[in-house]
């Protein structure tokens, strides 16, 4: 079955092969993709890959980043800055998936702000990834308040509109591995007394709201999914 076509949405793929998201800070200081990444990206089209899922590229230009050097779909600069590597992929017959992050209180290195934000006052346990370029353990990010809330939704619906318009078959939403929206599925992370903490529907609501607008926004003949998961990269023991 591996190497049966199948169709997902719209598209019919070769196989079922598909690269998973993986960092790589490999992009410009200011979050332009660039010839380096085309290039690697070109590999696993080459390779036979359907399905090429990016590394977690950060959505606005305030608190949503994660590493210094990772790319961005902030800007229209960012998006057209994909274009080469969207048609790449296209010409070996491949489709490209943006993976859409928020780190939250997770972030590490962002070149726009100091400030990180989460659910609650709380910071990741575990410590900032060497190989990332990070020492020590993470700050104490600023509890998100209603301005915040609306702000990350509407700029994962930004990037997620400049992501389709750049070419890309569609968007994984991140909320795994400790990121902000894992953050609010985390019951030690996310204290909110509000309707987003507590029980299990009100710790999915956040969640559950970004995907809807995206859907709402970009939903037609384009790829949605989202990643959860158990770990979480800065505390491996969760
Ligand atoms: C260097 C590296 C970077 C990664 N970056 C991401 C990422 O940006 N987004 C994500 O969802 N997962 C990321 N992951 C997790 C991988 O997608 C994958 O789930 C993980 O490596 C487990 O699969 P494996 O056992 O085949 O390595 C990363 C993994 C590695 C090794």
């Amino acid at each position: 079955m591996l190497f049966d076509s199948y169709k997902l949405d719209s598209k019919r793929l070769d196989n079922r092969y598909v690269v998973a998201p993986m960092t790589r800070i490999s992009a410009e200081a200011d979050g332009r993709a660039n010839d380096r990444m085309k290039k690697y990206y070109q590999r696993f089209a080459k390779g036979g890959f359907s399905t090429i899922i990016t590394e977690g590229i950060y959505p606005d230009r305030t608190f949503s980043q994660g590493y210094n050097n990772q790319p961005g779909m902030a800007t229209d600069i960012h998006a057209d800055a994909w274009k080469p590597i969207v048609d790449t992929v296209h010409e070996e017959g491949s489709i490209l998936i943006a993976q859409l992050m928020h780190a939250g209180g997770q972030s590490q290195g962002n070149a726009y702000t100091d400030e990180t934000i989460a659910p609650s006052a709380i910071p990741p346990k575990g410590e900032q990834l060497g190989f990332y370029g990070g020492s020590g353990t993470f700050q104490t990010p600023r509890a998100m308040d209603d301005q915040d809330f609306l702000e990350v939704k509407e700029d994962f619906v930004a990037a997620a509109r400049r992501a389709k318009a750049a070419g890309f078959d569609g968007v994984e939403i991140h909320g795994a591995n400790g990121y902000l929206l894992d953050q609010f599925l985390t019951d030690y992370l996310n204290k909110r007394e509000d309707e987003y903490g507590g029980s299990v529907d009100n710790r999915l609501r956040f969640v559950l709201e970004v995907v809807d607008e995206v859907l709402a926004e970009v939903g037609e003949d384009f790829i949605i999914g989202i990643r959860i998961s158990q770990g979480k990269v800065a505390d491996q023991s969760h």
